[in-house]
């Protein structure tokens, strides 16, 4: 590689714990690539609520100076020996869940100029998908699969691209609390792909576009009743369980309400679960940064089986929209800012020159 692209590596650094604002600065070149992982020229990046948890809160206790950021977009620089030579080339346009939570290896935080990410989390992106759609996946796409298909969670079976051969599958269904966030979208796409039937929840003005992502059935999570409008499309004996994609209190009371009246199910959330849930119900938090470790298949069968077909078919679709704020490594503190505030309905993206 030239000299002058190693010298050429910035980040946005979080340099003590709380630090305000992110400092761009030089980086190291992730020049010897490591083993399963690939090497990104990163071209977008998209903000999420995690980052600006880290920076605020320090939630993971990081090590310092460390660089946040899970989502990215670019073009493969470089490519560890042990991937098989078919699937990454330099040059390939790619999405990347970015893994310096799981890792804590500053070279695979995504707010930098040139990022490491393990190759079971880097999915080949077509041309129509811009690097400002592609960077708003990542993350979102690697919770919700943990979520429906990890063995601890609902254990969905997995995406095909075609229907399966079966002329009268069993209808079975789930519920994706909060359709029109990022995780949300992400798990009504994959779900729709296992011919699951999905009802989800989402304002009034979100319900076109979440309903066109394959939902069966939208409901809003704002009117008082929300949870016996679930209840007239479930029984117990086809239901698989419930993706909670907000994870707040107000969100877990009227999926408890569902279940109790369900007798119990399986939860995924990507908040803690309360201590005290309803009867018979067993709650899981999802731990994407854990997922090559603890569902490994899931990783190879969304990221490499999957989601490049589905992408190119459109069978996947990037969402909620990119609001893109800006170019350069220093935007990055404007979008933490604005995810802080509470973005609804799109996802905040920064392009990196
Ligand atoms: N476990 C993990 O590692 C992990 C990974 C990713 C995200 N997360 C967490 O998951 C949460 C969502 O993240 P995200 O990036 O997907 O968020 P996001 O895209 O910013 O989602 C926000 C959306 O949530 C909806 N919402 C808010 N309150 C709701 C409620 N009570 N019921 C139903 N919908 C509600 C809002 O919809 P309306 O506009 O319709 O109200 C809003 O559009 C965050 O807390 C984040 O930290 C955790």
């Amino acid at each position: 590689m030239p000299t002058d692209e190693k010298e050429r590596n910035q980040a946005a650094w979080l340099t003590v714990p709380k630090g305000y604002p992110l400092e761009v600065l030089g980086a190291e070149f992730p020049s010897n690539v490591k083993p399963d992982h690939v090497i990104i020229r990163v071209r977008a990046v998209a903000i999420n609520p995690v980052d600006a948890e880290m920076q605020e809160h320090d939630i993971f206790e990081s090590d310092y100076p460390c660089i946040l950021g899970c989502d990215a977009s670019g073009n493969v620089f470089d490519v560890s020996e042990t991937i098989p030579s078919t699937r990454f080339k330099e040059g390939d346009r790619v999405l990347a869940e970015c893994n310096a939570i799981g890792s804590r290896d500053v070279t695979e935080g995504a707010f930098q100029r040139y990022v490491s990410c393990h190759a079971d989390l880097v999915s080949k992106i077509p041309e129509r998908i811009s690097f400002d759609e592609a960077s708003t996946l990542p993350l979102a796409i690697t919770t919700a699969a943990q979520g429906l298909y990890g063995k601890e969670y609902l254990n969905l079976p997995y995406p095909t691209l075609d229907p399966p051969e079966v002329s009268r599958p069993e209808e079975k269904w789930v519920l994706i609390w909060g359709g029109d966030s990022s995780v949300g979208s992400a798990a009504i796409q994959l779900a729709a792909a296992s011919y699951v039937n999905v009802i989800t929840t989402a304002s009034k003005r979100h319900h076109n576009w979440v309903g066109a992502l394959g939902a069966n059935a939208v409901f809003d999570h704002n009117e008082p009743d929300v949870d016996q409008q679930i209840l007239t499309l479930i029984n117990i004996r086809n239901f698989l369980g419930v993706l909670d994609a907000v994870g707040t209190p107000q969100a877990r009371a009227p999926i408890n309400s569902v279940l109790e009246q369900l007798g119990g199910g399986v939860v995924a959330s990507v908040l803690s679960p309360p201590e005290n849930g309803p009867k018979n119900t067993r709650t899981k938090m999802i731990k994407p940064s854990r997922i090559i470790q603890d569902d490994p298949e899931v990783a190879k069968a969304i990221f490499r089986d999957f989601l490049p077909n589905a992408l190119k078919r459109g069978l996947v679709k990037p969402a909620p929209q990119a609001h893109v704020i800006g170019e350069g490594l220093d935007k990055i503190q404007s979008g933490i800012d604005m995810v802080k505030k509470g973005v609804m309905g799109h996802k905040v993206v920064v392009e990196i020159d």
